[in-house]
């Protein structure tokens, strides 16, 4: 077991809690972005569930987490519906076939995942061409104060809870080999939290 994956173990019981006050906001912006999911969907990095009761009812979803303790949370919450799928699975190595999902989420997984671009090249691989690949994540600031800073900061949320706040997400992108004209970005939170949409080309 790695080092994140110890660490979201770790956080698993405590996670919901401690991100209570950082929900109003985001459910909103869950809402809005799971409400364009359609078909067979993946859900990447699951954590503890809290997108589950945001898909529209039609949608078959998959969910993976590398964490024991937080898909073990996700799958109590799951109960409750008859279209969720959740597995233990790293998001660097899939085991699903080519072109398997109509649409892709993840949710402020992409600050978590030790190797970036080689989850989201897998990502590229298991969505269908043509299909949706829809994101809510925090990233680091192109403000230069502020970049530095999250810099400067990093080692602290990256030690206690597995997430750096300083990925530069849509470099990313670009070097799992998504095309820049198919991915469309909104800032929702200053130029940090963005939600971000990309059609599989
Ligand atoms: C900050 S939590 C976000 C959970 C959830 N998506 C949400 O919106 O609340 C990040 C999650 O990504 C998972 N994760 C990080 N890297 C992963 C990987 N390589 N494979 C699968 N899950 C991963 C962690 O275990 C953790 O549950």
């Amino acid at each position: 077991m790695n080092a994140i994956q110890k660490r979201y173990n770790r956080m698993a019981r405590l996670y919901d809690v401690l991100e209570y006050p950082m929900e109003k906001g985001f459910s909103k912006w869950r809402k809005d972005l799971l409400k364009h999911a359609k078909g067979k969907t993946l859900e990447v990095g699951i954590g503890t569930g809290k997108n589950i009761p945001y898909y529209p009812e039609d949608v078959e979803l998959t969910g993976i987490d590398f964490s024991p303790k937080m898909i073990e949370i996700a799958s109590k919450k799951a109960e409750n519906y008859n279209n969720v799928s959740l597995y233990l699975m790293d998001a660097e190595s899939m085991d699903f076939e080519n072109d398997a999902f109509d649409t892709v989420v993840t949710s402020c997984v992409f600050c978590s995942v030790p190797d970036p671009v080689q989850g989201l090249k897998e990502i590229r691989r298991v969505c269908k061409e043509g299909g949706k690949i829809l994101m809510l994540e925090h990233v680091r600031s192109d403000n230069k104060m502020v970049g530095k800073m999250m810099d400067l900061v990093n080692p602290v949320p990256l030690h206690v809870y597995g997430a750096n706040i300083n990925r530069r997400t849509f470099e990313n992108l670009l070097k799992a080999g998504f095309e820049p004209e198919n991915i469309n970005i909104t800032d929702l939170w200053f130029d940090i939290v963005k939600r971000i949409t990309i059609i599989n080309a």
